[in-house]
Parts: structure tokens; sequence; C-alpha cells
């Protein structure tokens, strides 16, 4: 594993699940790693436990206020200077259902998991080019590889990101920039414990952690694991529409 000491990494959405584990794992691989949530208590309760190589300093923001944002990166660049490394993984999941649908469930998912994620590139995109460089890693799903049953406003707001970094990667890479995509299955965290379905290949935050970081230390563009969730939904990527529909009929709730 990648020895991650001397790197500043900031990590959006890490007061708890994959994003807390992320940044014990940097941190143990001796990275200074800048966590932000919006509960101040339990990013400072992270910190203060923490013990290892690095060191994990608690920065409380919500990533859809636009003038949180731009003061965050302001603060962080006037403490730190430079930022190696931003993991944009700030998010949330709401079952939608076709029984009461709204436009209220799918607003809530896209202004935090999409534009949280836009507002902080509207930042990051512009101070990378300026400091010469730089990684930025966005956590979508396998989920946004298709619509999938009762993620309606979730799988959007995934698909949407896989499309947004695919766009981005190019230009970024000719500045200089690494843009990288995570795609987790599914991994035991708040977000999951909602769910009361059987989860297929689920693995531990702690787990995801230690294959992100790995990922990151990679060149691949897109990281995407467990290893049989990926394999599973890139095949479903490929099915044609109808067999496609069929299958998702089946995992309907009765
Ligand atoms: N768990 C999975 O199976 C899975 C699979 C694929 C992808 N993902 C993605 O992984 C990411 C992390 O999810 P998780 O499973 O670790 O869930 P989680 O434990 O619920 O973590 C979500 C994090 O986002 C933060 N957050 C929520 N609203 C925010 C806001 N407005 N501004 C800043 N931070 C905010 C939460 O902290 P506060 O409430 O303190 O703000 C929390 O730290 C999400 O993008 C999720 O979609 C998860």
């Amino acid at each position: 594993m990648k020895n991650f000491s001397g790197e500043l990494i900031w990590i959006t959405g890490a007061s708890s699940g994959i994003g807390a584990a992320l940044a014990v794992q940097l941190a143990s691989l001796g990275a200074k790693v800048i966590i932000s949530a919006r509960n101040a208590e339990k990013l400072q309760a992270l910190a203060d436990g923490f013990n290892g190589a690095g060191r994990i300093l608690p920065l409380p923001l919500d990533v859809t206020d636009p003038v949180a944002v731009a003061a965050a990166v302001n603060t962080l660049q006037t403490d730190h200077g430079r930022i190696d490394r931003v993991i944009l993984n700030a998010g949330t999941y709401i079952p939608d259902s076709v029984v009461g649908f709204t436009a209220k469930s799918v607003k809530t998912q896209l202004d935090l998991n999409v534009l949280g994620c836009a507002l902080m590139l509207e930042q990051l995109l512009p101070l990378m080019r300026g400091q010469g460089g730089g990684a930025i890693a966005i956590v979508a799903s396998v989920a946004g590889y298709r619509g999938l049953p009762y993620a309606a406003g979730y799988g959007a707001s995934k698909a949407a990101l896989i499309n947004m970094a695919e766009s981005l990667q190019p230009e970024c890479k000719q500045l200089g920039i690494k843009l990288q995509l995570i795609c987790p299955g599914f991994v035991k965290t708040p977000l999951t414990d909602r769910n009361d379905f059987a989860m297929p290949f689920i693995i531990s935050a702690e787990d995801a952690a230690r294959r992100i970081a790995q990922g990151l230390s990679s060149d691949r563009f897109e990281i995407v694991f467990p290893k049989r969730m990926k394999i599973a939904m890139k095949i479903l990527r490929l099915l044609p529409n109808g067999l496609f529909l069929r299958l998702s009929q089946g995992v309907l709730r009765k």
C-alpha cells in the first residue's frame, strides 16, 4: 500500500461510514486528513480518537452551502497552503417508490449528491490549476450504472456523477489534475442500515476504505468494488432493456 505521508487530503462526508473509515485509513498511512461534514461533534470525536502515523483535523462544512464551501477552501489554503487530494464523498440516499413519489426527495438527493459535488469542484478545479496539480476523487455508486427499483433519485444522482466525472477527466488530465471515480457496491454504514432487503456482497466500511486507498494509489480512473458486485453490475449495464427490466421486475416487493 502507498504511503500517503506528506499529503494533505480533504474528505467530505467524513463524520460516519465510508468517509470516516477512509479518514482513519489514510491518516494511518501517514496523511494529514481534513474531515468535513455537518456534525462538528462527530468530527471532533473522530479526530480526538485517532492515534496513528498521520493526523485527522475537523473542518465542519455543509457542502450544499456555496458560501461555506468557498470559505472552507480559503481556510484550508491559508492554513495549509497546498491541498494534494480531495475525496468528494458526502452523500445521501432516500428510497423512492412509484407509490408516494415526490420531487422533493429527488431534489434533496440531487442537491447534496450532485450539486454539493459541483460546488466543491467549482472551487477546487481553479485551486488545483493554480497550485500546479492535485487529485480529486468523486464517490458515485454502482447504483449509477443502471436504473434500479426504489432508487429513482439516488440512481439518477449517481449516474449524473459518473457522467460528470467522465466528462471532466480528459481536460483534468491535460491540466495535471488526477480525477478518479469511486463506485462502491453495498457497504455497511448508517446509509445502508436503513435498508430492509438483503444486500448482496456487502462489505464493511473499513474494507471499503482499504480498497479505496489502494485505488487512489493506482492510475485507474474508476475504482469499483467488491469484484463480484462490479461484474454483476457491468453485465447488467450491457443487457438489452427488455431483459434488464424483466430482471428488475423480479426484485420488486410483493
Ligand atoms: N454505503 C453504501 O453501500 C454506499 C454504496 C455506494 C456509494 N455510497 C456513497 O458513499 C458516500 C458515503 O456514504 P456512507 O454509506 O458512508 O453513508 P453515511 O455514513 O450516511 O455518510 C454520509 C456522510 O455525508 C455527510 N453529509 C450529509 N449531508 C452533508 C452535507 N450537506 N454536507 C456535508 N456532509 C454531509 C454525513 O455527515 P453529516 O450528517 O454530519 O453532515 C456523513 O458523514 C455517499 O456518497 C454514498 O452515496 C455508499
